[in-house]
């Protein structure tokens, strides 16, 4: 049973719609997380099982929880934010990108920016796409910015080490330039941790950052409501120079008011170039 529209017509929460609302303006007001505009299908599944895993019976119940276990703020936090991820996730995008940056950017120093980077796996990624691609010394003077909402997984990101599942798309001489085996797991290389730049940066209630050539901002959009999706993509449009590179997920689409001005690059990879 989905406990969360469960609780709609059962325990008919008041001040709001329905539970989900009312415990989502909770978490607003005493956590400063907003989730509001977050897309209720998939949000209402996720928090439906973590019901089910506090023995609440319904949202109301869980607010109590909440109320009793500070605790289960973190518990809560880690449904709401979804951080799968691996290293080259769909391989066939960062080959893409790979011939973008040899062919038009592979002599002049990039800022790139990985927003909604998880625990790190994209934006070191991209890294090994620029030093494959990019002159030494235009590699040397590049940065990438890589942002998430979730502290935690930025300092697991930071230790840039992974087990050997995160790394199946990683080809055996990518492995050996950029990884270091140790005790079974695989530490990224001083090379690429020397390019990436972890911070946190909740993309929702943040102003973004500014003067980006190269932007990746892959699966997050699908968890934003219409409305939403609108007014990150503003900032996302805001960050990226005229004629910069924009990545976004397969399954996202670009939303309508600025489709005009991206111009898609090869078929059904999400690769635009900004319009200059
Ligand atoms: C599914 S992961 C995508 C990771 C990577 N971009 C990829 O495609 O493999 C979505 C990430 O977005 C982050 N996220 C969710 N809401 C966010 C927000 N408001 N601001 C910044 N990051 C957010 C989550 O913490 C999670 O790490």
């Amino acid at each position: 049973m989905n406990l969360v529209h469960g609780t709609l017509h059962r325990h008919g929460l008041s001040g709001s719609s329905d539970g989900l609302s009312s415990l989502l303006e909770k978490v607003y007001e005493e956590r400063g997380w907003d989730f509001r505009n977050y897309k209720r299908s998939t949000l209402s599944r996720r928090i439906s099982k973590l019901l089910q895993s506090a023995r609440a019976r319904s949202c109301e119940d869980y607010l109590q929880v909440l109320r009793k276990d500070p605790y289960e703020y973190h518990r809560l936090f880690s449904t709401l934010t979804i951080k799968v991820s691996e290293f080259f996730r769909e391989p066939e995008v960062f080959s893409a990108l790979e011939g973008i940056v040899r062919r038009e950017f592979s002599g002049a120093p990039l800022k790139s920016w990985c927003c909604g980077c998880a625990y790190g796996e994209e934006a070191y990624s991209l890294g090994a796409v620029f030093a494959e691609a990019m002159s030494p010394e235009a590699f040397a003077g590049s940065r990438i910015f890589a942002t998430d909402i979730d502290c935690d997984a930025l300092d697991q990101a930071r230790r840039a080490v992974y087990r050997e599942d995160a790394i199946a798309n990683v080809s055996p001489s990518l492995r050996e330039k950029y990884f270091v085996p140790a005790d079974g797991f695989y530490k990224v290389s001083m090379e690429l941790r020397g390019l990436v730049r972890f911070g946190t940066l909740d993309i929702v209630q943040s102003p973004s950052i500014r003067g980006v050539n190269v932007l990746l901002c892959r699966n997050l959009f699908i968890y934003f409501n219409k409305h939403l999706q609108n007014t990150v993509f503003g900032k996302l449009d805001y960050a990226l120079r005229p004629g910069g590179i924009l990545v976004m997920g397969k399954a996202e689409v670009l939303p309508h008011p600025y489709s005009a001005r991206y111009e898609p690059l090869g078929r059904g990879l999400n690769i635009f170039r900004k319009c200059r």
